[in-house]
């Protein structure tokens, strides 16, 4: 059970590494599309002396690429700029791209293979040698699926076959997503940053704590009085 935070958001990955439950990122252009206008590769690379300060943690950073041809290439050139050991290259999933996962699987790089909704292109990924899958989980409720189900079958294929991939699941929204996610079989869940203070809280934790607060406060005013 791990927790990744899914941004590209520099002062959000600082914050949330101190707090020592996240223990990786995933990033993509889209992500970093958010960000101040800057280069791609520096812009990653400020996202490791974050971690290099903080806490070593895989980071997943994708090719922005549709060109298959070009994947290759992108990803290594991606994984000399950023000369960290916890990098590791997100490559969409397809027929083609599956060939890129699998040259850079003979090449010793961690590959997380993304934008995944069957249990078939989880499977096949993890079969050309994916160090990760990930599941696109609220993109494919949306779309009327049931990641629930994918989950559950993908995470019984893996054991039943000792396939040591890990199942990612991204595009969490809500924290009954959480639950169902580690109750069907998934390994890391990565999520946007708001949702962390959100799940969080609770009401009664709220009125515990004020409660606390209160009758201290009370009793140490009769304190005072003897
Ligand atoms: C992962 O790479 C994506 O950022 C994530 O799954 C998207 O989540 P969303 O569907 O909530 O936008």
């Amino acid at each position: 059970m791990k927790f990744f935070i899914d941004t590209a958001n520099l002062q959000h990955i600082e914050d949330i590494l101190k707090k020592g439950f996240v223990s990786g990122i995933t990033t993509n252009p889209s992500l970093i599309a958010k960000e101040p206008n800057s280069d791609y590769l520096e812009h990653c690379k400020k996202i490791v002396e974050i971690c290099r300060d903080i806490k070593d943690v895989p980071l997943s950073v994708e090719v922005f690429t549709n060109d298959p041809n070009e994947m290759y290439d992108q990803s290594m050139s991606l994984l000399d700029g950023l000369d960290y050991d916890g990098a590791n290259i997100k490559i969409p999933v397809g027929y083609e791209e599956l060939e890129v996962v699998n040259r850079l699987y003979q090449n010793g790089v961690d590959v997380n293979v993304t934008c995944c909704f069957t249990e078939s292109q989880m499977e096949f990924s993890a079969l050309a040698g994916a160090r990760y899958v990930s599941l696109f989980y609220n993109r494919l409720l949306d779309w009327g699926g049931d990641p629930n189900q994918v989950l559950k079958n993908v995470r019984e294929t893996f054991d039943n076959n000792g396939i040591t991939s890990e199942i990612i699941v991204g595009s969490i929204r809500y924290q009954r997503d959480v639950e169902n996610s580690w109750k069907n079989g998934g390994h890391i869940i990565t999520a946007g940053y708001n949702l962390f203070p959100s799940i969080l809280q609770h009401s009664q934790t709220t009125f515990c704590v004020e409660k606390f607060i209160s009758d201290f406060s009370e009793w140490s005013k009769n304190e005072d009085k003897k």
